[in-house]
């Protein structure tokens, strides 16, 4: 794992951006996994610009979303889908038809929706980068604790934890989904680099269970210690939970020198 940190938030989101750019500019078909919450904002407002500028073009990029409320219409404010549109989609250049979530109605069934989303990433040649975010709880998508560390994408049914945290994005009269599809831990691990991104006090604890506790369905993100090339963004405060900072600080350093010479994806 390399664990960075980062000043502030702001930081996270263009260093975040930098790996992005990187990968879009570098690889002529680009598989781009993608995460919601409120983490990423920041990240794609800096792709936004960046695009705007002309530095960058999604047009040959493919994107895959960790998870999708279940039976949930894509122009549902409350959808990821109208999450990613309003975030990134609608302003860059990438094919719409080029863009996937794992959704699942009512009359689908999760499994085979589940087989067929997998089958998707496998014949667009793999995810590679999967940006994600993390839960107070340790979540990645929507894996919670007890999550088998071998899942793929499947239904789950949200913790109470989830339900509150994210009822904050919900309005009194909105009805907030209790299932939803979420590619697995195995999933998110087979992507070629993960860079998983956290901001904020109410991230330390999950964030120090994620890299110095042990590996356990009980904290999903911990999955990431058996990936080879797990990036992990934190500010600050995420990070206030760790020791060893300085060690962080100067690997990140040296691991710069090695990037410079060789490029950010050089184990690809
Ligand atoms: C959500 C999403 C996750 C996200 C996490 C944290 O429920 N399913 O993909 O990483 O919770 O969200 P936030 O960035 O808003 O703290």
């Amino acid at each position: 794992m390399q664990v960075i940190i980062c000043d502030n938030a702001q930081q996270v989101a263009e260093n975040a951006a930098h790996w992005v750019s990187e990968l879009i500019n570098n690889k002529s078909n680009p598989v781009l996994g993608l995460a919601t919450g409120s983490t990423p904002i920041s990240l794609y407002q800096q792709l936004v610009a960046k695009h705007q500028a002309g530095k960058l073009s999604f047009a040959n990029t493919t994107t895959f979303n960790l998870d999708e409320y279940q039976n949930i219409a894509a122009d549902n404010a409350q959808s990821y889908r109208y999450f990613m549109n309003e975030n990134l989609f609608d302003h860059v250049d990438i094919n719409k038809n080029n863009t996937f979530l794992p959704t699942c109605t009512q009359a689908q069934n999760p499994r085979e929706q589940g087989l067929a989303y997998e089958a998707k990433i496998k014949a667009a040649g793999g995810v590679d980068l999967q940006i994600l975010g993390i839960g107070a709880n340790g979540h990645i998508g929507f894996n919670e604790p007890t999550s088998s560390l071998a899942s793929r994408t499947r239904i789950k049914t949200l913790t109470q934890q989830t339900l509150t945290d994210n009822s904050r994005l919900f309005k009194p009269d909105e009805e907030q989904p209790t299932l939803a599809m979420t590619m697995g831990i195995a999933t998110i691990l087979d992507a070629r680099y993960v860079l998983l991104m956290a901001t904020g006090k109410g991230k330390a604890k999950a964030v120090k269970d994620m890299v110095t506790g042990g590996v356990s369905a009980m904290c999903p993100a911990s999955a990431l210690q058996m990936h080879e090339n797990a990036i992990v963004l934190l500010d600050k405060e995420a990070a206030s939970e760790l020791s060893d900072h300085n060690y962080y600080l100067w690997a990140d350093k040296e691991n710069n020198k090695v990037n410079q010479e060789f490029g950010l994806f050089h184990n690809f």
